[in-house]
């Protein structure tokens, strides 16, 4: 998978994409990742990347001319592709872990880094396809926004975790938030690890697992609960453990 980045500050992307199973991704050539530097598409003496809204107001709002340019730019490069050009901005639809799954499957993607005071709305009409938030708070530019993106699309790329963890992720947590886990010591300060996980009967195990699993979902996020699945038995037991 190839994901190019357009944006203000490329030197920001430096650790996180040089540090663990990103790192490891790109060395195996799993993911490659280009940033851009916008102001590289600038014409002007000064580099000019913003300018005053129409309308007044405050802030300044980011320039159509080259934002365009660097997306027809690496557009140019790959002949007419129809790869998704995704905005970052506090006003797109939600990040998912179902969102990271539908682009994880893409051969390429191009993200564009906006700011919180804006970006001219002809970016949004006529350059980008998609426009994702990571969460409902602002951000003062979508450069940790698409670092988020991408740590969760490139886990995701077949081959970048051991099949053991995908395979957890898929089946065993399924819409649900995780069950608690545990590593030795069996007992720290006084608090002992749950007798069931040392009994070494997996089918307790497992169902232990998914009922901490529910409970948790059901105290914490009540939202998700529907996504897990719950059999009438299950919800039966939640009820009575709430
Ligand atoms: Cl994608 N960008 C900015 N600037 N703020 C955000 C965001 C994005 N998602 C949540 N807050």
């Amino acid at each position: 998978m190839r994901i190019d980045i357009l944006c203000l500050f490329p030197e920001m992307f430096a650790s996180p994409l040089d540090q663990s199973i990103i790192k490891r991704a790109r060395e195996r050539g799993l993911v490659s990742v280009v940033l851009h530097d916008i102001r590289d598409y600038t014409h002007d003496k000064h580099h000019t990347v913003d300018d005053y809204p129409y309308g007044g107001g405050p802030g300044m709002v980011l320039k159509p001319e080259p934002i365009f340019e660097a997306a027809e730019a690496i557009e140019m490069q790959f002949g007419m592709s129809d790869m998704p050009i995704i905005l970052l901005t506090p006003q797109g639809r939600l990040f998912s872990q179902d969102v990271a799954q539908g682009l994880a499957l893409l051969p390429h993607l191009m993200l564009i880094c906006g700011h919180y005071e804006g970006v001219d709305e002809r970016v949004c009409e006529h350059l980008s396809t998609d426009e994702i938030s990571i969460g409902d708070y602002v951000l003062s530019g979508g450069e940790l926004a698409a670092m988020v993106v991408v740590d969760a699309i490139v886990r995701l790329i077949p081959g970048v975790l051991g099949s053991q963890n995908s395979a957890d992720i898929d089946s065993h947590s399924g819409g649900l938030l995780e069950y608690p886990q545990y590593t030795r010591p069996l007992a720290y300060r006084g608090w002992q690890v749950p007798a069931v996980l040392i009994s070494g009967n997996h089918g307790e195990i497992a169902q232990w697992r998914r009922q901490q699993a529910i409970l948790r979902t059901a105290k914490r996020r009540p939202d998700l609960l529907e996504k897990g699945n719950l059999c009438d038995e299950e919800k039966k037991w939640m009820l009575e453990n709430l």
